[in-house]
């Protein structure tokens, strides 16, 4: 019988040496090049803008607070203090703990989780590499009256139509995400992560510049932060959860990965605050780039996900240096993928590794092989095999779908309930450092909140 738990020093022997990043900001770039990404990008603002603005907003916040942090900061941990993929690092934990060993089908979930939405994650990134060759080509720059809805309608469309572009773009992009992460977690990711992020950063201030300059920016701030309560259901509450799950690519074993990969020292509850932030952060300047164009072409905020590939071109060719401007947005949207398509990638290299002993390569290699075989489910779903053979849903939405709303919920769910019951008392101390005052909070949430919360919407949604 187990009483307390394992010794600090206990839990420390059992790290194996593995190599962790520089220090705490690249762990923050990282996990905040995970965070953001077409989630905050492309899904956020017309997610926003179809459940009512600043109402749906409000919600999204109060997720993100009570909910995802709290979640965020045990998924560090968890990776942090076993050095393990997800699924290695529920067995230690399960173990030391004495709890039971199929506490680790969570840690196996998380990974397939992860892989099932970067079979998807890259025929969309896909998407955002041809929009933007075609817009910096000037495919989008013809005389203003001659481009409308319907021919940026129909251009998105042809796209979906045609397998070949769907496959070539999408392995473009998977090639990409493949070669940064075969080279290795520091000569790779790290390495890639470092100019990334601050690329990304630097096009999104010059597009919210340029937007706020030209466009209606007083009506995109209306629209994002004033709460228009009667638009808000309680379908919008339960998408506002599911989103914040999604952009802090939580329940899906991307941030344990990392985590397992973060220094030592670093404070874990300061770090998820400022990755959460940046999320937050780069969501609603998104909505600030985009909305105060979207208000002055009087077009529609709740367009869908057609949002950012039909409504947008129409835009690009009526502004000045439109051509410009609508590249850089479509190239700041792929390298914000790129390097949330990475912490996708990872966590199923990360096990292979580990689990088989295989060297990095042979699992980067099978990792993307099999990737590219399921992501043609997906391409084929919008064209030649769109049928509702999935509970009246087509593969990609269905796996959506599975994804973001079953598998993170339940993924969530049972992270909680492992934290708030199974971890004793110094294995959060190790989690959040000797003298957390946290703790005790932390537990109650894991405990009581999330879980009576996930399960309240659960039932209801049911
Ligand atoms: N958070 C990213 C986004 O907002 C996507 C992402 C990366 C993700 N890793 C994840 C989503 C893990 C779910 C799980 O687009």
């Amino acid at each position: 019988m187990r009483e307390e738990g394992v010794t600090t020093q206990e839990l420390r022997d059992y790290r194996p040496e593995q190599k962790t990043w520089q220090g705490r900001l690249t762990f923050i770039m990282a996990a905040s090049g995970s965070a953001v990404g077409l989630g905050n990008l492309w899904k956020f603002p017309y997610v926003a803008g179809e459940n009512g603005g600043g109402a749906f907003v409000l919600v999204y916040l109060a997720c993100i607070i009570f909910f995802g942090i709290p979640l965020l900061m045990a998924e560090i941990g968890i990776g942090r203090s076993t050095r393990k993929n997800a699924y290695g690092a529920f067995s230690i934990l399960a173990e030391k703990t004495g709890a039971s060993k199929y506490w680790r089908s969570v840690g196996g979930l998380a990974i397939c989780t992860s892989f099932l939405i970067l079979s998807f994650y890259i025929v969309v990134a896909g998407w955002c590499l041809y929009y933007f060759y075609i817009t910096a080509t000037g495919y989008f720059n013809v005389p203003s009256h001659s481009l409308d809805k319907n021919l940026t309608g129909r251009t998105f469309e042809t796209l979906l139509a045609s397998p070949t572009i769907l496959i070539i773009s999408s392995i473009a992009f998977l090639g990409m995400t493949y070669a940064i992460v075969t080279s290795g977690v520091v000569k790779g990711i790290e390495k890639a992560i470092n100019w990334l992020m601050p690329s990304m950063m630097l096009i999104l201030a010059a597009l919210i510049g340029y937007s706020a300059t030209i466009g209606n920016f007083d009506a995109a701030v209306e629209f994002l932060f004033k709460p228009d309560f009667s638009k808000l259901t309680f379908d919008s509450a339960i998408i506002a959860l599911g989103h914040s799950f999604f952009t802090l690519s939580l329940a899906s074993a991307s941030m344990i990965t990392y985590g397992s990969y973060m220094p030592g020292k670093a404070s874990i509850p300061k770090t998820a605050f400022a990755v959460a932030g940046i999320d937050t952060l780069v969501a609603l300047t998104a909505g600030l780039a985009i909305f105060p164009l979207v208000f002055q072409h009087g077009l529609e905020p709740g367009a869908g996900p057609g949002l950012m590939f039909i409504s947008l071109p129409l835009i690009f060719n009526d502004i000045p240096y439109g051509q410009l401007f609508g590249s850089a947005f479509f190239f700041m949207m792929f390298i914000a993928a790129l390097t949330s398509g990475i912490s996708l990638m990872e966590p199923t290299v990360a096990w292979l590794e580990q689990r088989f002993n295989w060297t990095r390569k042979k699992s980067a290699a099978l990792t993307a092989f099999s990737l590219w075989l399921v992501s043609l489910g997906t391409v084929f779903s919008l064209n030649i095999w769109n049928s509702p053979a999935f509970f009246g849903k087509n593969l990609f939405d269905a796996l959506d779908y599975l994804t973001a709303n079953v598998f993170m919920t339940l993924g969530a769910l049972a992270t909680a309930i492992f934290c708030g019951y199974c971890l004793k008392t110094n294995q959060l101390k190790l989690l959040f450092g000797e003298e957390s005052l946290a703790i005790p909070a932390f537990r109650a949430t894991m405990k009581y909140l999330v879980p009576l919360f996930i399960l309240a919407l659960a039932l209801t949604s049911i």
